[in-house]
């Protein structure tokens, strides 16, 4: 196995460029996802199954089928539709953050139904309205514990946003792709793929180490 490192560096300033992408895809996609996903955590707490049905079969159609076919139906279907063409750069943002909003509202959910109901309990007793004993009481507590979480999903952005190649998105894979499309080679491309993701995800759970020791 002859290993040509030329070729690498050549597409080195592609692949760099490519990991803006990545990156940036990911960063989009866990804003937008969990600011859907916020609506959808407390949809999903609604009592009256009336009003909480809509929001549960988002979850369950979200989770329930491939990212891969998601990314395709965006692309293909939903952003043609709304926008009149196809663009990469839109259908991978909607259709990352479409998929990470029904993870992203299960961890709020499940954060904020983690805080024993002693605390709710005992803010209303003091007096607080639901409101309050919700953003004073309850959030602080929740939002900490969810903090592993979205960290957890932004990691999975940054991996799962490989499947963007699919429709030519012009991040990471996409070259990775496009190198052994040109050289007919296997291991350049992907290795040189497979450790800039690598890179990523390592420096991003660092991060977030240092960040839950400090909270
Ligand atoms: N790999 C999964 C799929 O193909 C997507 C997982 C998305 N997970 C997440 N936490 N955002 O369907």
């Amino acid at each position: 196995m002859d290993f040509n490192f030329d070729i690498i560096w050549g597409y080195f300033p592609l692949f760099l460029r490519g990991t803006l992408y990545t990156i940036g895809f990911s960063i989009a996609s866990i804003i937008l996802g969990s600011i859907l996903g916020l609506g959808i955590g407390f949809g999903r707490m609604l009592k009256s199954p009336l009003w909480r049905w809509p929001f549960d079969a988002y979850v369950n159609i979200f989770r329930g089928t491939p990212l891969y076919v998601q990314i395709l139906i965006v692309h293909f279907g939903v952003v043609p539709f709304f926008y009149g063409s196809t663009n990469a750069l839109i259908s991978g943002v909607v259709a990352l953050s479409l998929n990470s909003a029904a993870y992203a509202g299960e961890i709020f959910r499940a954060g904020i139904q983690s805080v024993d109901s002693g605390q709710r309990e005992a803010a209303l007793s003091l007096g607080m309205t639901r409101g309050q004993s919700m953003r004073f009481v309850v959030l602080p507590q929740a939002i900490k514990r969810m903090v592993p979480a979205f960290g957890n999903e932004f990691i999975v952005l940054v991996k799962d946003s490989s499947l963007l190649a699919l429709v030519a998105a012009p991040e990471i894979m996409y070259w990775g792709n496009t190198m052994k499309g040109q050289y007919m080679r296997i291991w350049e491309p992907y290795l040189t793929a497979a450790v800039i993701y690598f890179i990523l995800t390592y420096s991003l759970n660092k991060l977030l180490g240092y960040i839950e020791r400090r909270m």
